[in-house]
């Protein structure tokens, strides 16, 4: 096939590009050339930019467009202008984000977020920017935006957290980082969120992304969520998962959800990955994913998803290393747990 990928040098994109190469495929990338990579095979790499300069892929014909960095209706507008009837497949990569709840577990035919701003269309990276609550909306937005250009011949992924090698946000890297504990830069008791029994979902960058090429191959068009893994984990059970890929010592401390919240412990960003799963947010991690599963998308294990995460950190630079962009310092991490222990005592 011949593959066009929009945004094929961030997180997701590169394990496209690989997978796709490896399987026989010609691909073209298309983004502003940022960021140089060495592809382990021929790639055509078009300039250009979503805000407004899309010359580069005037006049052309692809298989398929996976359209991995779009947010805003107005860069699916645009790029349909150009590509409507020149491809004969457009997967959309949107997130679970665009569901309106999370309070209980619920399949692609859930409510969307609504738009509540004037003009979707006037919506630009920078006043996403300036209020990410915007997120859901435009992408709910965008994915309508794509039926708009592309009729039936649309793809819409929905992904949940995604993690691995390449994740520069440190939502799921903290894990390893923190129970592999290089330097011992914390201490050995370990801060773990909730009762342990909240359900936790995410998918490996590579799992996503072969499911994908899989997907163009196979021509398969509708919406899908796209989390895992393929059989229902708790928090508990990934870290001990991850704890035993790793060999390390795990000795943890589950802090009980309303003292997170007391001392303003952020889920999601200071206790990366988890959500409490109850009220609200009960649906959170509990998303249906059975259409996924039918339509071929496979996990690698959690052991591998750990210990190649920990492995791309470690050969990150000493500053990225020192300072992680997710999850508690090793200094908040002890006075919280001595804030426990007393409480506790
Ligand atoms: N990370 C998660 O946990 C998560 C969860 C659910 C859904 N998602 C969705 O998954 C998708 C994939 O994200 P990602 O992290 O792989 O990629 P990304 O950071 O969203 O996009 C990076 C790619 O897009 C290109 N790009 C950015 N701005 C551009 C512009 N103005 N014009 C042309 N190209 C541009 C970049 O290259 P240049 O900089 O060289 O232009 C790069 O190739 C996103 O749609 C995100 O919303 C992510």
């Amino acid at each position: 096939m011949r593959i066009l990928i929009l945004g094929g040098s961030g997180f997701i994109g590169p394990h496209q590009v690989r997978y796709a190469l490896a399987r026989g495929h010609q691909v073209t990338l298309f983004n502003r050339g940022r960021q140089a990579e060495e592809w382990p095979g021929r790639v055509e790499e078009l300039i250009g930019d979503r805000n407004g300069d899309l010359k580069a892929l005037a006049g052309r014909e692809w298989d398929v467009c996976i359209d991995n960095p779009t947010t805003l209706p107005v860069w699916v507008r645009d790029v349909g202008r150009v590509l409507a009837g020149k491809v004969k497949q457009y997967i959309f990569i949107s997130t679970i984000s665009v569901y309106d709840k999370n309070d209980k577990p619920a399949d692609e035919t859930a409510a969307l977020a609504p738009y509540a701003g004037k003009d979707a269309m006037a919506e630009t990276s920078d006043t996403l920017k300036a209020n990410m609550g915007l997120y859901g909306p435009l992408k709910t937005l965008s994915e309508r935006e794509a039926a708009n250009q592309f009729g039936q011949a649309v793809t819409v992924i929905r992904p949940g957290l995604i993690v691995g090698p390449g994740d520069e946000t440190d939502r799921f890297s903290y894990w390893p980082v923190r129970l592999a504990n290089d330097g011992k830069r914390w201490g050995d008791t370990i801060l773990a969120p909730g009762p342990g029994s909240d359900p936790v979902q995410f998918i490996d960058a590579r799992d996503l992304a072969e499911w994908i090429i899989r997907m163009a191959e196979a021509r398969t068009f509708g919406t899908f969520n796209a989390t895992g893994p393929a059989a229902p984990l708790t928090m508990r059970h990934m870290l001990e998962g991850i704890a035993a890929s790793l060999g390390a010592h795990a000795h943890m401390i589950w802090a009980p959800t309303a003292f997170l919240e007391a001392e303003k412990v952020q889920a999601w960003s200071d206790m990366p990955v988890w959500i409490p799963g109850q009220g609200e947010t009960a649906g959170f991690h509990r998303r249906d994913i059975g259409r996924a599963l039918k339509a071929g998308l496979t996990y690698r294990p959690l052991k591998t998803t750990a210990a190649d995460t920990l492995a791309w950190f470690r050969q990150q630079t000493p500053e990225r290393q020192a300072k992680l962009r997710s999850g508690l310092t090793p200094a908040r991490e002890t006075a919280l747990l001595e804030k426990l222990a007393h409480k506790k005592g």
